[in-house]
């Protein structure tokens, strides 16, 4: 299978999927325009949400473009005591930046994935990625008969075969220097924490289907040695965070700019689950209270008004920074100049 044929785009590329502001449909549109496929990332939206984001984009764009969601979760139960704890561990940051209520514990913790999907279907965009595990083969089959391509993220060669099983089109194979979420399976066993081009190789040796290398890929180099692995795509974020386009926040594209080239991490702290970030002092002092951490998404439900108050205030303390561990050769450009550069230094390896 050809990814390019099949999905329509010129260049081996893809916009990674960015959710909760990064992937307007401005930044994608100006992907899709420029010959790669940009992907609009919609977890964090409401079914009417991600329709009118949708329609925006394909105002913007006649070109291939992907919707990404995060796979159904369980919204877990949470103990008196779990919550006492995320409480009092939060109360003084809620102090600090002057927010009087306490937000509520009660599920559901995120959108009905369901609906979500529902929008996703009905609209039939180029492609559909999802994360954090795997939908329904019905799903699958109900993305194949709106002749929307489908693809998996897989962090490990394991949950790249059962993705094969499933019957995706392609899989996202996932380095541990990608920014954002992690997209692990299952929450409670231990990280690999696997680089891009190893994990890539052994994906694209035991599986039959088309892969997309993601995870510290920067420049037009870094997409050509990700694609000596035998990936037919390759896919990348944090590069993008920094275009005119997209909707990074003012004191994040401040922490992306001028903090040291060493300063991702792993944390669990903003949302409960896996992510890569530069560190910030609610990551840092997190570290400390790791048992008064709730479990995804109810963490990530519990942070939020802290993070978007940190950033009205311009604040990077409180903000997720998401970025993958190579953030630092980041560019500022519009997307359709990046894009070209990215172009001529592939070739010109
Ligand atoms: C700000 C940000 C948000 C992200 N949101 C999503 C998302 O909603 N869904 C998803 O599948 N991946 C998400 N990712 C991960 C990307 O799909 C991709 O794996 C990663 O950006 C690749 O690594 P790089 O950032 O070093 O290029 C996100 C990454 C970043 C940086």
């Amino acid at each position: 299978m050809n990814l390019l044929k099949d999905l329509g785009i010129e260049k081996p590329l893809i916009l990674a999927p960015m959710a909760g502001g990064p992937s307007t449909p401005q930044l994608v549109a100006a992907a899709s325009n420029a010959g790669i496929l940009g992907s609009l990332g919609c977890a964090y939206e409401t079914p009417e949400h991600i329709h009118e984001t949708i329609r925006k984009t394909k105002e913007l764009t006649t070109k291939p473009f992907a919707v990404n969601l995060f796979a159904p979760q369980a919204d877990p139960i949470l103990s008196q005591s779990q919550i006492e704890a995320a409480t009092t561990a939060l109360a003084l940051y809620r102090k600090e930046l002057e927010l009087t209520s306490t937000p509520s514990l009660k599920p559901p913790f995120s959108y009905d994935f369901e609906k979500q999907f529902e929008v996703v279907l009905k609209a039939a965009p180029a492609g559909f990625s999802f994360t954090f595990g795997l939908i329904s083969k019905e799903h699958i089959n109900a993305c194949k008969s709106q002749r929307i391509l489908t693809m998996g993220t897989a962090t490990t060669l394991e949950e790249a075969l059962l993705l094969e099983d499933l019957g995706v089109d392609a899989i996202v194979a996932q380095g541990v220097e990608a920014g954002g979420h992690r997209g692990l399976f299952s929450t409670e066993t231990p990280d690999p924490l696997i680089g891009m081009l190893e994990l890539a190789k052994s994906i694209v040796k035991n599986t039959k289907i088309p892969v997309i290398a993601a995870g510290g890929i920067m420049n037009g180099q870094d997409m050509r040695a990700a694609l000596a692995t035998g990936a037919q795509v390759a896919q990348m974020g944090t590069a993008f965070l920094l275009c005119d386009e997209a909707g990074t926040s003012a004191p994040y594209r401040q922490a992306l700019t001028n903090s040291p080239s060493d300063a991702t991490k792993l944390t669990r702290a903003f949302s409960g689950r896996i992510a890569r970030g530069i560190e910030n002092r609610f990551m840092r002092e997190m570290e400390n209270k790791k048992e008064s951490i709730l479990p995804f998404p109810a963490q990530n439900n519990f942070t939020r008004d802290i993070r978007n108050k940190s950033a009205q205030m311009g604040k990077s303390d409180f903000l997720s920074l998401w970025a993958g561990s190579n953030f630092s050769r980041i560019r500022k450009m519009p997307a359709k100049e990046l894009i070209e550069v990215l172009w001529q230094e592939y070739l010109s390896n």
